[in-house]
C-alpha cells in the first residue's frame, strides 16, 4: 500500500479508536431461557409483542415454548415468519404493519442474523416512521430510541445479538445496504441453548467458526481496548473447550450453551474493535457467489493470519494460551504456530477445506477491489493491504491456482524444527511437535464439505 494512504488509514482507525470511550456502546443483558421472556415483558410493562421470524424456524417448532411462556403470562403476540435469507425492505414493510394490527410495543427477532436484522429494521422504522431505510442506510442515522428489542439468536456464531447493524436488501433494486446506530443494540440477548439443538453438525461448525474469526481479528486488530479483549480470549476458549462437542453432539445443551456464550462474547469484541481482511474477503465471496459466511471465514482464517507474519506472534500466543493448547513459557512464534495450526486441524474435523471452488480469475481484481473498500481504512489490520496485495488470498483459494508456495503446508510449519534462540526448553519443544488438538475425528459424521 502507498505510504500516504497508510498513514490516512491509520490516522482514521487512531481517530475511531480514541472515540470508542466516548460512544453509547452498551451489551445487552443476557436471559439463559426464551421462559425469562415473560418477566422482562411485564417489568417493562409490554402486553403485547411482535416476534419476527421465519419458515425454518416456525416448521422446526422452535417457536412452540415461546409461545407457551407468552400465553401462560398472558402476553399478546403476533409472528411475522416471511423473514428470507438476506432480508429485504418488503419483509420490514410488512412486519411493521402487523406490529401496529396487534399493537404491540416490543419486538423479539427469533432466528439466525437474518430475522435478527429485520428485527431491528423494523424497531427502526418505528422508531423513525418519517424516514425511509435507505435513508438511514451509514452510521448514526437513526438516532432515536428503538422499541424494546430482544434478540434470540438460533446459530451461536453471528453475534448480531450484540452488533449495532442491520444489513438489509432493497426489494426493488436488490441493493444491500446497512444500518449502523447504537439504539440497534438489542437491550436482551437470549441465550438459549435449547434453540440451537436442531442446528446440523456442518453450520454448528461454520458458525462456530464465524464466531472463532470474529474474536481472533477483533484480538489481533490495532483497536482494541482491555474489555474486548477479554471478551475476544474469553470467546476463543470456549470456542476451543466446546465446538467439538457442539458438533459431535448436537444435543449436549451445555456445550451449546457455552458457544451461544463464546458468540455473544466474539460480538461485544468486534461490535467495538471491528473485524479485518478475513471478513472482508469472505464477504466478496459470499456477494459474488453465495459462499456461506462462516464457512468462507474458516477456509481463509489460517491464511490470512499466516500472512501478517512476526507482528501478530505475541497475540496469537496470546489466544492459544487461551484456548488452552500452548503454554506461556514458550517464543511466540511457537504460540502462534501451534494457534494456526489449531485452527487447520479443526477445519479438518469439521469437513472445511482449503479451497472455494467458485473463484474465477477473471473476477479476482473485482472481489479484491471490494475487499479493500470495505476494510481500508475502516479495519484496523495489523499489516495493510491494497486491492492487489489483497489478490493472493484468493489465488490461494482457487484449486488450480495453489501452490506449494501460496499455499503454506501447516503441518509442516507447525513441525518445523525450532532452531530460534528463544526456545529454551524441551517441553516447549514438544508442544509444538505433536499435534495440538486432540479431538475426535468428525469426517463422516458432518455433512458434505463445501469444497
Ligand atoms: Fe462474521
Amino acid at each position: 500500500m502507498h505510504p500516504l494512504r497508510k498513514m490516512y488509514c491509520r490516522t482514521f482507525q487512531a481517530a475511531l479508536k480514541f472515540a470508542i470511550p466516548f460512544l453509547p456502546y452498551r451489551h445487552p443483558k443476557i436471559i439463559g431461557s426464551v421462559t425469562g421472556i415473560p418477566e422482562v415483558l411485564r417489568k417493562k410493562k409490554c402486553n403485547s409483542v411482535l416476534i419476527v421470524t421465519d419458515k425454518g424456524i416456525v416448521n422446526l417448532g422452535l417457536l412452540k415454548r415461546l409461545k407457551k411462556a407468552l400465553k401462560e403470562n398472558h402476553i399478546s403476540f403476533v409472528v411475522y415468519d416471511r423473514t428470507v435469507a438476506n432480508p429485504t425492505t418488503t419483509n420490514v414493510y410488512e412486519a411493521v404493519n402487523l406490529y401496529h394490527a396487534g399493537q404491540c410495543s416490543a419486538i423479539i427477532g427469533f432466528g439466525g442474523g437474518s430475522s435478527l436484522d429485520c428485527a431491528k429494521a423494523v424497531g427502526v422504522k418505528i422508531a423513525r416512521p418519517d424516514k425511509s431505510l435507505a435513508s438511514m442506510k451509514g452510521i448514526l442515522r437513526v438516532r432515536r430510541r428503538l422499541p424494546l428489542l430482544i434478540a434470540i439468536p438460533t446459530t451461536a456464531g453471528t453475534g448480531s445479538e450484540t452488533t449495532i447493524a442491520a444489513v438489509i436488501t432493497d426489494a426493488q433494486t436488490r441493493h444491500k445496504y446497512a444500518i449502523n446506530d447504537f439504539p440497534l443494540i438489542p437491550r436482551y440477548a437470549v441465550l438459549d441453548p435449547q434453540v440451537t439443538r436442531s442446528l446440523p453438525p456442518f453450520i454448528t461448525a461454520c458458525t462456530g467458526m464465524d464466531a472463532l474469526t470474529h474474536a481472533v481479528e477483533a484480538y489481533i486488530g490495532n483497536s482494541t481496548t482491555p474489555g474486548t479483549r477479554k471478551n475476544a480470549r474469553m470467546a476463543v476458549s470456549l470456542i476451543f473447550k466446546n465446538l467439538d462437542t457442539a458438533v459431535r453432539d448436537g444435543d449436549n445443551l451445555e456445550a451449546r450453551r457455552n458457544m451461544l456464550h463464546a458468540s455473544y462474547y466474539a460480538g461485544c469484541a468486534f461490535t467495538k474493535s471491528y473485524v479485518g481482511y478475513v471478513h472482508a474477503v469472505a464477504h466478496s465471496l459470499g456477494g459474488a457467489y453465495n459462499v456461506p459466511h462462516g464457512y468462507a471465514n474458516a477456509v481463509l482464517l489460517p491464511y490470512v493470519l499466516d500472512s501478517y507474519g512476526e507482528c501478530i506472534h505475541k497475540k496469537l500466543h496470546e489466544l492459544a494460551i487461551a484456548a488452552g493448547i500452548a503454554k506461556k513459557d514458550i517464543p511466540h512464534y511457537k504460540g502462534a504456530r501451534i494457534f494456526i495450526y489449531a485452527i487447520q486441524d479443526m477445519k479438518k474435523r469439521y469437513g472445511i477445506g482449503n479451497f472455494i471452488r467458485e473463484i474465477r480469475e477473471e473476477d479476482i481484481p473485482k472481489l479484491s477491489h471490494y475487499a479493500d473498500k470495505e476494510a481500508n481504512p475502516l479495519y484496523p489490520v495489523p499489516v495493510l493491504m491494497n486491492a492487489h496485495e489483497l489478490e493472493k488470498f484468493y489465488y490461494m483459494l482457487m484449486p488450480k491456482k495453489a501452490s506449494h508456495r501460496a499455499r503454506p503446508d501447516y503441518r509442516a510449519y507447525a513441525r518445523k524444527k525450532v532452531t530460534a534462540p528463544e526456545a529454551k526448553t524441551e517441553t516447549a519443544d514438544k508442544q509444538a511437535d505433536v499435534p495440538v488438538t486432540s479431538g475426535q475425528s468428525l469426517s463422516g459424521k458432518v455433512e458434505k464439505s463445501h469444497e
